[in-house]
């Protein structure tokens, strides 16, 4: 059975490959931030719904996974005598914050179908990443972990489906919609988004 996807409406702006590659550095910082924010967000899944059948072991091992991305990428920034520094917020995750429902069930769907877009923007970007870095250990590194955001989104696919098999597909439709206006309308950053 092939694994249910999110499938993104809109690719990315090659603008944002030239601008991610001119600053590469920048994104790495990012792309930290970002990764902290995944593990941090599957610990706040589990500890806001521990009652859904299968989300509390799914979200323990999610954030250990991201964790371990966090600890890689901060490895790379230290590599580079990049310092982390405060996290100046992200106008993408805040966007699609806005798109969530609020009756518990319905919210919690939408968290994971939202989440699920994330990873799989994530995925298409450290995709063109790992296609166009110069670096041969980075261009792995960026493929190893492409793979693993793709299995993030079909896991939050997954969950979602489990919750609420009639009306998850048509929410997902829904939601990959906005995304790809979100994304289209933000303007372009030297940021995984
Ligand atoms: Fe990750
Ligand atoms: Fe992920």
């Amino acid at each position: 059975m092939i694994p249910p996807r999110a499938v993104l409406q809109r690719a990315t702006d090659p603008a944002w490959l030239a601008l991610a590659l001119a600053h590469f550095g920048e994104v790495l910082i990012d792309h930290a931030h970002c990764e902290k924010k995944a593990a941090a967000h599957a610990l706040s899944l589990l500890s806001s719904y521990p009652e859904v059948p299968g989300l509390p072991r799914a979200m323990a091992r999610l954030a250990r996974e991201e964790s371990g991305h966090l600890a890689q990428v901060l490895l790379l920034l230290d590599k580079r005598g990049l310092t982390l520094g405060r996290d100046p917020g992200d106008p993408y995750a805040q966007g699609l914050h806005k798109l969530l429902r609020n009756p518990r069930p319905q919210r919690l769907l939408d968290l994971l179908l939202i989440s699920a877009l994330i990873e799989e923007r994530s995925r298409e970007r450290l995709q063109l990443l790992a296609d166009h870095l110069d670096d041969p250990e980075l261009r792995s590194f960026y493929a190893r972990l492409a793979d693993s955001e793709a299995g993030h989104g079909e896991l939050f696919v997954r969950l979602a489906k489990r919750l609420d098999r009639d009306h998850a597909q048509e929410r997902l439709e829904q939601l990959a919609r906005a995304e790809g206006e979100l994304i289209a309308r933000l303007p372009i950053r030297a940021a995984m988004h």
